[in-house]
């Protein structure tokens, strides 16, 4: 079994253009990168251009393909406006957004701040809004068609979590978005979806999600029923298809990456899977005893 090995044949994303928010580090690199190898050009985002430029050059080195770094803070809508003009400068036409910028820390939520809840609402609700709205409004505006925006959420979206509210608070209302979208803008010729995934170690993300020695005490590996963690080219394998012609009956769809992890929290009785099987013999004979009574 090799889940590391790459899945789309090379020349699935030739002469697409796309967008990555957040692209220059963590797992937006790592789908930056399957997505340049695929023979797209890409343009990365976010607030630090000196971080940016640095992993376009990285990134076209190893690849050999054009990716175009471009400050931006998604939080302003004119700032992505201005981002969506210089992709267009540089490669013509944009056929893929990836919201992919987020922002997160883990806290009680009483101790938040109200700037501190808007902080990270703002980095992706709004964010992922404004450049799906810049974007989509421009694509319907042209007549361009075959578009489609894929978003990064993850399974608290729908399960909801303590301890990082704002942050799911935020991805619900992406998914609901991409949802939503998925139907009124089906007519535009745009698709919508979204992955969620479980844990991709990224040194950024779980140093602040984990910070000290809460990693060794909080093995997320533990948690996963296929016990181990994703590799990064599983999800670039994912995201390259979704973004893909080969996914273009594909919309309104979030897809789990989690090794099972969510569900394993969901089913009431899943934490059985401490009993022995001694215990299994112990506990059936219980069983079978009370059920003769
Ligand atoms: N606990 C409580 N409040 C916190 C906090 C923490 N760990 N970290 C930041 N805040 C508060 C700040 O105090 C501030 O509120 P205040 O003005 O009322 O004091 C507010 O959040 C904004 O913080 P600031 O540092 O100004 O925001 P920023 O825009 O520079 O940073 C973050 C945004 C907080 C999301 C930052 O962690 C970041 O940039 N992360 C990078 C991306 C990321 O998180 N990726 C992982 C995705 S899973």
């Amino acid at each position: 079994m090799d889940f590391k090995k790459k899945m789309l044949r090379d020349d699935a994303l030739e002469g697409k253009t796309i967008i990555v928010t957040g692209g220059g580090s963590g797992l937006g690199m790592s789908m930056t990168r399957y997505f340049l190898e695929l023979g797209a050009n890409v343009v990365i985002t976010s607030r630090n251009l000196e971080k940016l430029k640095a992993s376009a050059k990285t990134l076209e080195e190893e690849t050999g393909g054009k990716c175009l770094p471009v400050q931006c803070d998604v939080r302003h809508y004119d700032e992505v406006e201005h981002m969506i003009e210089q992709a267009h400068t540089a490669f013509g036409e944009v056929d893929v957004l990836l919201n992919n910028a987020a922002g997160n820390f883990i806290s009680p939520t009483e101790r938040l701040s109200a700037n501190a809840f808007d902080t990270i609402i703002d980095i992706v609700l709004k964010g992922s809004k404004n450049c799906t709205l810049a974007l989509g409004k421009y694509w319907i505006d042209k007549k361009q068609t075959n578009k489609t925006v894929l978003s990064i959420v993850t399974t608290y979206a729908w399960t909801g979590s303590g301890y990082v509210v704002p942050s799911a608070t935020a991805k619900a209302g992406v998914l609901a978005m991409t949802r939503s979208l998925a139907v009124e803008w089906a007519k535009y010729g745009i698709r919508f979806n979204a992955i969620a995934p479980g844990p991709f170690p990224t040194k950024g993300a779980w140093d602040r999600l984990l910070p000290g020695d809460l990693k060794e005490k909080f093995d997320l590996a533990k948690k996963v029923p296929l016990k181990r963690v994703g590799d990064h080219q599983e999800l670039a394998n994912l995201a390259a298809y979704l973004v893909s012609d080969f996914a273009h009956y594909l919309n309104g769809e979030v897809i789990t990456i989690d090794g099972g992890e969510w569900l394993k929290g969901a089913g009431q009785f899943n934490l059985l899977e401490m009993v022995t099987p001694e215990m299994w013999d112990q506990l059936e004979e219980m069983i079978r005893s009370q059920k003769k009574k």
